[in-house]
Order: C-alpha cells, then structure tokens, then sequence
C-alpha cells in the first residue's frame, strides 16, 4: 500500500514538474503581451492621429499593387479593346447555372418564371496580373469594371423576358484571376417558354427549355460549353411548387446553323412532373363515389321505380355538377385530356 501511494505521489511531482516550463513560458507570454499593449496605449494617447494611421493600417505586404492600382494599370492607356476577341484563334466560354428558385409554371400562358445564377468563365490574357505583384490572389469586381472588358455577349434566345435582378444595384459579380481568367455571375429573372402537352393529364410531364448562347459572335470566334461540372445546372435548394415537382434537368450542347454561320446552343430542359393527388382527391374520388351510390338502386327491386329514378337523376346531376367543377380549374386545350377521359366514360356508364 505504502509502495503504490508512494508511485502515485512521484507521478503527480513529475507531472507538475514538466508542465512547469509551459506555465513559465506561457506566462512570459501574456507579460510580454502586456507590455506591448501597454506601450501601445501610452503612445497612442501621446500620438497624433496621422502617425497612428500609418502605425495600424500598415499593409500587411509591403511592395504589392492594390486593386484598383491593377486595374488601372491593366486597362488604362494599354490599348485594350473591349470590341476585340481576347484570343484571336477563339474563345472557350465555360457556363454553369445554379437554379435559385421556379416560382411558377403557367399552363393558360405556356410559360415558366426562374430566378437563376448564371456563371461564364473565359480566359483574357490581356488581364493577366501575375507580374504586378498583387497584394490578393483574386480580385472581386462589379458590373462598372465589367463593362470595360470583353464579354461574349450571351442571352437566352427563346426567353419570353429575362432581366438582371437591379435591387439595391446590379446583381453582377465579376472575379478576375491571376492568369487573366475572368468570372462572371449573373443573377437573372427568366420567364422561359414550356411545350404543355396534356393528352395525359394529370399523370403528365412537362418540359421546359432555355437555350443559351453568345448573340455577336458564332462558334469560331466563341466556343460556348457547359462545365466540367457532373450537373452543370443544378437547383441550390429543393423546387416547391404547388402543382409539380422537378423530375429532372437535362443539358445539351448543340451546333445550330445559322445564314450568319455556325453557332454553340447551351440548351436546358427542365422537367416536371405534375402532383396528381389533387385530382384525384377532387376528381377521382368523388366521381367514384357517385357511380357507387347510384347502383343502390339495383338493389331496390324492380318495383320500386319512384326511388330508382330519383337516384339515376340525382347521380347524372351529381356528376355533371362535379364535371363543371373540375373544369373550371383545368387548362383548355381542344383535344381530350386524361382525365376527361375518365369522365367521359362514367357519364356512358351513367347513361346505360
Ligand atoms: C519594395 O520596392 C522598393 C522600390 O520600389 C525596393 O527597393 C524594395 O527592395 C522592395 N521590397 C521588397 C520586399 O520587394
Ligand atoms: C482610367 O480610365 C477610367 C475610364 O476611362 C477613368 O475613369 C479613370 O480615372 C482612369 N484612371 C487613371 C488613373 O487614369
Ligand atoms: C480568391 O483568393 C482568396 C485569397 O487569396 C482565396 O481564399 C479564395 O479561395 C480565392 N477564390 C477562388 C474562387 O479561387
Ligand atoms: C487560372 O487560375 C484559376 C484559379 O487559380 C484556375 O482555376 C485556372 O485553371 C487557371 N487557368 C489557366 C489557363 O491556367
């Protein structure tokens, strides 16, 4: 017993013995800070306000060129030319799309409103700053440095409007990067058309497409391309509609002809698929229910007539009242939907 509280107090001295230097060190440390702070604070009192500036927001690189010094010294009197191709053997444009939010998808119209981010990246060797010495490893613009360089000018070309978000100022976000490569970001409002087909409503799909590309300029001078990206169009969040979920977004690259020459198409469809509970909830059910109740009457005998016919009128009543019902909510189309199919064949039934 002796032996082991003996062990145990020569451990608890060694422990205390090498943690020691730490508490010394440490300690050495805050005085050390102390002093320093306490310097700072006598001389600042006694100091006048410009040696102080120049004491704290000393810039932490000594020798490097700020922001605005590069883009002054990248654009201003170097004979850069906003209307010249950056690259004279073409340009690689690479684009990516973060979907924000769909809002809506209007079938009496044909049309879906997005809120999108779109993302081009190029390479602009006029803008390489590697040799300035920068003072950051990127630099983040707005759309007023934008405007002074090379844009490949791209648009969606089947949009019905699409607009850059204004508020409180132009959602434009411009990157440029040592090398010369500029990133672009966009947040953009898009109301994009939707080929509605509704032979199978409401157990649907509809497609919705948006095509992408450089307005000036065709596939020698801009190469348009989606990124490496595995989805190069991606939702950011979940898509909440009341009427349809996102089955799918499809990607594709096209070479369309134009009298003007070859021209790169980014094209995306947006997939959706209709949430048909609703109907069948509205519709569906209660035309069943009906059907169901106007077969009591076969069970009343073939005497009891005042009671049959009343039943068959009420049912055809019940269900043309109910056809009325569901359509007022559905879209017109000319030719026999999905669900009037159903209808159709309840009221022969009826009729029989
Ligand atoms: C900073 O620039 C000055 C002259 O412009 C030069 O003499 C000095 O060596 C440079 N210092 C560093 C760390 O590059
Ligand atoms: C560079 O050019 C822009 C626009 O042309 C001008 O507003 C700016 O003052 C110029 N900067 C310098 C340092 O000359
Ligand atoms: C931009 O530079 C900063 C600092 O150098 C770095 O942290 C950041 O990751 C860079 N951004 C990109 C997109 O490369
Ligand atoms: C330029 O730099 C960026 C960011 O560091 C990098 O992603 C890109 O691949 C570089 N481009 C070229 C052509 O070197």
């Amino acid at each position: 017993m002796l032996l082991v509280s003996q062990i145990a107090d020569f451990q608890m001295i060694f422990t205390l013995l090498s943690t020691l230097p730490v508490l010394i060190i440490t300690s050495e440390l805050d005085y050390s800070e102390l002093v320093n702070s306490a310097e700072l604070v006598s001389s600042s009192s006694s100091l006048s306000p410009s040696h102080l500036d120049n004491k704290s927001f000393k810039p932490r690189k000594l020798n490097c060129t700020r922001d605005t010094d590069i883009i002054d010294r990248l654009l201003n009197g170097t004979g850069y030319n906003k209307f010249r191709i950056p690259q004279e053997e073409g340009m690689t444009v690479v684009v990516e799309i973060w979907i924000q939010a769909i809002t809506s998808i209007d079938e009496l119209t044909n049309d879906f409103d997005m809120d999108i981010y779109i993302t081009e990246t190029w390479l602009d060797p006029a803008l390489n700053f590697q040799h300035m010495s920068p003072c950051k490893g990127n630099l983040s613009l707005n759309h007023q440095v934008l405007d002074r360089l090379w844009t490949p000018n791209s648009c969606f070309i089947n949009s019905k409007v699409a607009q850059i978000h204004n508020s409180p100022f132009r959602s434009v976000f411009l990157m440029l990067f040592p090398n010369g490569t500029v990133m672009v970001n966009y947040r953009v409002r898009v109301k994009g058309p939707c080929s509605l087909d509704l032979s199978n409503f409401p157990l649907d799909l509809q497609k919705c497409s948006l095509i992408y590309e450089s307005f000036n300029y065709n596939r020698q001078e801009v190469e348009m391309k989606w990124s490496d990206a595995e989805y190069p169009v991606f939702n950011l969040s979940k898509i909440v509609l009341p009427d349809f979920d996102l089955f799918e977004i499809q990607t594709e690259r096209k070479q369309e002809n134009y009298p003007a020459g070859m021209w790169d198409e980014l094209h995306v469809t947006i997939i959706f698929e209709r949430r048909f509970i609703w109907y069948f909830m509205q519709a569906y059910l209660p035309t069943y229910l009906t059907i169901f109740i106007s077969w009591v009457s076969f069970a009343l005998g073939s005497r009891a007539i005042p009671a049959r016919t009343m039943l068959g009128v009420n049912s055809l009543l019940a269900i043309v009242f109910q056809f009325g019902n569901i359509m007022r909510n559905l879209p017109r189309v000319s030719y026999i939907k999905g669900i009037g199919k159903v209808l159709n064949l309840d009221q022969h039934q009826e009729a029989q």
